[in-house]
């Protein structure tokens, strides 16, 4: 029998790198059966703007398998594994307001999900270890419902009204998936240097690992069942609030709306600090837990300005990105210090802007 494939998206710094993008550009192109949402919760916002019009948006959807497959027109299965908490209202809200995608014909939630309860957006909402200053959170109750879940006084998804028909087993469907030799997509979330046991960064981190073994782990995927690693590297990388953890080579707000690079958080809307250097020695430590197989070298554009929408073709030579240099010379260090290839660059904000490097 044909083994199934599994591709793991993930980033390799802070976030806020791309990773819905990149898999949704991923799923559209290339044939995946099911998708499926890890991370801790409803605290990452993935997006992808597909035209001037219309932006796919989510904190609890894997943004990945919204799409269908621009080849077969097949939509694939969705689902959001058992380590994911799960806010009800925004998850009935997200099917809702994507209901031209028909979610709800498609999706499954693992029936053991910690729900994210009202009391856990209030711990935060009050919690000085949910400050501005200490983690940076942002606060969608996803840390406090953890500490519930630990305590085992949390509700699971099987025990919530709105939840119980979209209630499955998601680690037997996609074990069962890949016997069958069908392709599973695992959306990470959030970044590996806010991984709660794994980055040296403490407390500024978020309340699980960010690694290709939690997520595997968060949906309940067997360890020798994943195949390819896709790793998010932010060209001008991103963090959250002034004094929450170091960024080497910081530049001004001064500086970043002069360049008109500005980004504001999904999920707070808060303006992110920003560098425009990449931290490769941080990258090393990245690749050595997560060993990715492939990168995802994205935000070009905010470090060559003169990418502009539309002006690569779909594949691009390695040779004719000499015209990027700061983006030729980072695609060079990646594949040079850590011996994986560059296979996707970024370099707009459309959906389509988006090209794969061959030879
Ligand atoms: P929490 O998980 O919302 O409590 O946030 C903990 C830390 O992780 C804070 O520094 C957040 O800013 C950061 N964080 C959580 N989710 C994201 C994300 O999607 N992008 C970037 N940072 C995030
Ligand atoms: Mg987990």
């Amino acid at each position: 029998m044909k083994n199934g494939e599994t591709t793991v998206v993930i980033d390799g710094l802070w976030g806020d790198g791309g990773k819905g993008k990149i898999g949704a550009h991923i799923c559209h192109y290339e044939d995946y059966d099911c998708v499926v949402r890890a991370g801790t919760g409803t605290n990452a916002g993935h997006s992808t703007q597909l035209n001037a019009e219309e932006e796919l948006r989510t904190n609890q959807l894997p943004v990945a398998g919204i799409l269908t497959n621009f080849r077969t027109g097949k939509l694939p299965l969705l689902a959001i594994g058992s380590g994911v908490c799960v806010n009800p209202d925004v998850l009935v809200k997200e099917i809702e307001q994507l209901k031209k995608y028909k979610i709800s014909e498609r999706i499954i939630i693992d029936e053991k999900c910690p729900v994210i309860e009202p009391r856990h957006i209030e711990a935060e909402s009050k919690g000085a270890a949910y400050s501005e200053g200490h983690t940076g959170s942002t606060k969608s109750g996803t840390g406090a419902c953890r500490m519930s879940r630990v305590e085992r006084t949390g509700l699971l998804a099987r025990q919530v009204d709105e939840l119980k028909c979209l209630c499955g087993n998601v680690a037997e469907i996609l074990n069962r998936a890949y016997d069958n030799g069908e392709k599973i997509l695992i959306e990470g979330t959030q970044g590996h240097f806010l991984s709660l046991y794994l980055s040296p960064e403490y407390p500024v981190v978020t309340s699980d690992n960010c690694t290709v073994s939690a997520f595997i782990d968060d949906v309940g995927l067997a360890w020798n069942r994943v195949d390819q690693v896709c790793m998010i590297v932010k060209s001008a990388p991103t963090r959250v609030s002034q004094g929450c953890g170091n960024l080497p080579g910081e530049i001004s707000k001064e500086e970043i709306l002069r360049r008109g690079i500005a980004e504001y958080g999904v999920t707070t809307g808060r303006l992110r600090r920003k560098t425009l250097q990449i931290p490769f020695d941080l990258i090393a430590e990245a690749v050595m837990i997560n060993q990715p197989t492939y990168f995802a070298l994205t935000f070009c554009d905010h470090v060559d300005q003169t990418f502009h929408s539309g002006c690569l073709p779909d594949h691009i030579t390695r040779e004719d990105l000499k015209a990027y240099p700061k983006t030729y010379a980072n695609l060079r260090e990646l594949e040079k210090r850590f011996g994986v290839p560059v296979k996707y660059i970024d370099y707009g904000k459309l959906f389509t802007d988006i090209t794969v490097v061959v030879d």
